[in-house]
């Protein structure tokens, strides 16, 4: 007896030294101390290195002083606690990180602090009674609809398999159920909360309404929310996957993707992206359409004058379930990546001079780049159809209510290989999109909005919802984190108190 407690005095012991040696280092000792002492890994350690090795943008593995793995609600409060007392006497930093997929460096990892990573609270429930699934945060969309396709129930997740629920939730989320039932904020019916003074609240349209609110586009302003209680329909197969094109038919492209996105009459059922794409795996310029279909209607009417685009590369289009449909746009990378976004209506000259601007890009890339690398720009249709439900549902802050047209949604995406090009590549994606910006603000044709889960670092997206949006929100943190916690100890992500 007496010789087990010394093997577990000693390694609490070289735990606590192994914490303090750098900054951050008390809040990593005082965990190293609490109830949740075996869920904290140091540098070296397997489940450390593990965390790190997941983090889908290979620039945002920091090195935090420990990660800490919490396995319910109650231990991300306890943690919480433990952090703020610990602040006390000398403040540390820390991050929350679900599925790690933003490719922001810093926001869901942190040098020299505590990362929150929430990897063991991945599972997918269904209650019939009800008709909600019960999400925990890191769940990946992939495992949550093959827990719901047995079932016969679906939910408005991400396009991606490989994509997390925690900070996809909390930033808008567009699914290809978008159309039919809205943006996926907005079926979210509960959110579990552990609040900055660690209580555990669940805020709906009932209880907490203002909180409700502002979790749908607030990201991670108000607290760490451990389960997201979303709607379901019934599970269908879909008609869908990625069609790829040759450069040459950009154009055909663009102006059936107007006519669509213009569509008074559109068919709710049809999701579509439109992109443009190279890649040095296989070095063609080509232009692709995600078509994706809710229903198993093989190639619906909805798409034909894309379908009059005759001259296809390659379709991988079929009848499949979504969890089949999700692999397809799933993408675990250990590459560098930057996503960037800007908004602007929809226009023709204006998608003319995203592929002018894209193209300088590409040449620029081929000239300068080394390694592997890929350059993908995503046009996607806004549609006000996404929201029209929103305010009934408790609202969110995207601040949508200023848009009586759909408009696109551009997103550039780069990735590559070699760390000593990241500053090619993310002037050239920063060139890009100010470039896009600065044609659509002189044609009249810019949208001021911002979608946060493809925003950069210096993009503004909270800015971007609207004065009235930026106000509420500072007032819900003002409530409900009176002391700051998850805005001056949680440095990571975009802040309301920066906006
Ligand atoms: C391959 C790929 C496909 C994608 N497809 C889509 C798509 O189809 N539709 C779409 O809308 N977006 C898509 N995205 C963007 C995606 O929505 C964002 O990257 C989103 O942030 C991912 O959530 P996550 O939990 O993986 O991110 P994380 O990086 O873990 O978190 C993102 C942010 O949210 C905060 N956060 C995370 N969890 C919590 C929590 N529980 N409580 C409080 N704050 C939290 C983090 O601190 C961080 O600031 C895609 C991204 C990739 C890389
Ligand atoms: C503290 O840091 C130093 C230098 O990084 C390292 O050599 C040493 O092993 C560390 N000590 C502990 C206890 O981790
Ligand atoms: C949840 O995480 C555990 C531990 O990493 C893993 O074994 C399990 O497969 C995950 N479950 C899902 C649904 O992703
Ligand atoms: C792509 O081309 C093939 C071969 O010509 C054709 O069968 C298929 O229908 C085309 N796909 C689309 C979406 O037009
Ligand atoms: C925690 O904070 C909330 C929101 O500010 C407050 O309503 C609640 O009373 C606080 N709980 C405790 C135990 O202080």
């Amino acid at each position: 007896m007496r010789h087990l407690c010394f093997i577990l005095l000693a390694a609490t012991l070289s735990e606590v030294s192994h914490a303090q040696n750098e900054t951050g280092s008390n809040c990593c000792a005082d965990l190293a101390l609490s109830s949740v002492s075996l869920r904290v890994s140091y540098p070296g350690e397997a489940a450390y290195e593990a965390s790190l090795a997941s983090y889908f943008d290979g620039k945002s593995r920091l090195s935090p002083s420990c990660i800490v793995q919490p396995q319910f609600a109650e231990e991300v409060s306890g943690i919480v606690k433990v952090i703020t007392a610990a602040s006390s006497s000398k403040p540390c930093q820390f991050a929350v990180r679900s599925g790690g997929h933003t490719p922001i460096p810093g926001a869901n990892n942190v040098n020299d602090g505590i990362t929150i990573d929430l990897l063991y609270m991945n599972g997918t429930t269904y209650n019939a009674d009800t008709g909600l699934a019960s999400i925990s945060p890191a769940a990946r969309w992939g495992s949550v609809y093959q827990a719901l396709e047995p079932l016969g129930r679906m939910v408005a997740g991400g396009r991606g398999s490989t994509v997390g629920v925690g900070g996809f939730l909390l930033g808008g989320g567009i699914s290809h159920y978008a159309p039919r039932v809205g943006l996926s904020c907005d079926n979210v019916a509960n959110f579990q909360v552990v609040l900055a003074n660690g209580s555990i609240v669940y805020a709906n349209k009932n209880t907490d309404p203002d909180l409700f609110t502002a979790l749908k586009g607030g990201s991670s302003n108000f607290g760490i929310v451990t389960r997201y209680d979303m709607e379901t329909f019934e599970s269908e197969d879909l008609w869908g996957g990625i069609v790829t094109y040759p450069a040459s038919t950009v154009d055909q492209h663009f102006k059936a993707l107007v006519n669509f996105g213009l569509d008074p009459n559109r068919d709710p059922n049809a999701a579509l992206i439109v992109f443009q794409g190279y890649s040095t795996a296989s070095p063609t310029d080509v232009v692709r359409a995600a078509f994706d279909y809710t229903k198993p209607v093989v190639r619906p009417d909805a798409y034909k004058e894309f379908f009059a685009v005759t001259n296809n590369i390659s379709d991988t289009t079929k009848i499949q379930p979504m969890s089949a449909i999700s692999a397809e746009f799933g993408s675990d990378t250990t590459k560098r990546v930057q996503f960037r976004t800007v908004s602007f209506k929809i226009d023709l000259a204006t998608l003319q001079e995203t592929a002018r601007l894209y193209k300088l890009v590409i040449t620029e890339l081929q000239a300068k780049a080394s390694g592997q690398w890929r350059v993908s720009c995503l046009h996607q249709v806004w549609s006000t159809s996404y929201t029209a439900d929103s305010e009934a549902k408790g609202g969110n802050v995207l601040g949508m209510e200023r848009y009586t047209e759909n408009f696109i949604m551009y997103q550039s995406y780069l990735s590559w290989s070699e760390a000593k090009d990241d500053e090619l590549f993310i002037d050239l994606g920063i060139m890009l999109t100010d470039g896009i910006q600065k044609f659509a603000a002189s044609a009249g044709t810019d949208v001021k909005y911002l979608y946060l889960n493809y925003a950069d670092k210096d993009q503004d997206p909270l800015t971007s919802y609207g004065a009235d949006k930026v106000d509420f929100m500072k007032a819900v943190a003002a409530e409900y984190d009176p002391s700051g916690v998850y805005q001056n100890l949680l440095p990571g992500g975009f802040k309301i108190s920066k906006a």
